[in-house]
């Protein structure tokens, strides 16, 4: 995904790169966003804090992670249901061929092994651990995931 960013949005300001969360320690952004990634580090208020410090004063933290309230990890019939009752639209959408390779993949043993060992936070969760960090912070319900907006307001 980064090398057909890196080809096709290059822009002379833009820089790509490819890092872990915790070793990014450039600080001083305008606009600190992940979407769907802070469920992945073992420990999800450290991943907070570390974004949170990258962010300048007067700057913008906007954040989206997968909730869910039923359990922590989906059961496999959630994704290999989902895909097969969403496969007409799929096939509206982007045509036969790319629909049976998305339905293949739902159902591949990779995809489903990662997928099965994620672990989301409940809604309430969510706002609680977030709220700690982010004091202040706004949501919204993205239905899949919860989204957070927080300015820094040191000033800036
Ligand atoms: C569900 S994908 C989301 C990817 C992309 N943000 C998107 O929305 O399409 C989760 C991503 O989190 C990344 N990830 C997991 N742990 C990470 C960490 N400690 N630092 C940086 N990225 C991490 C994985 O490499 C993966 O690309």
């Amino acid at each position: 995904m980064i090398a057909i960013a890196r080809e096709r949005r290059s822009r002379p300001n833009l820089e790509y790169r490819v890092a872990d969360l915790f070793e990014v320690d450039d600080e001083g952004f305008d606009l600190v966003y992940s979407h769907t990634v802070l469920h992945h580090p073992p420990d999800y208020r450290a991943g907070l804090e570390q974004l949170k410090s990258l962010v300048r004063p007067g700057g913008t933290v906007a954040l989206i992670d997968n909730v869910c309230d039923f359990y922590p990890t989906p059961p496999r019939r959630v994704y290999t249901w989902g895909a097969i009752r969403g496969f007409p639209a799929e096939i509206r959408r982007v045509g036969l061929r790319h629909a049976w390779f998305e339905l293949r993949f739902w159902h591949s043993k990779p995809w489903l092994e990662h997928l099965l060992s994620d672990r989301y936070l409940s809604r309430a969760q969510f706002r609680e651990i977030y709220d700690t960090v982010f004091p202040g912070a706004e949501y919204d319900d993205l239905g899949f995931a919860l989204a957070m907006r927080w300015k820094d307001e040191r000033g800036g």
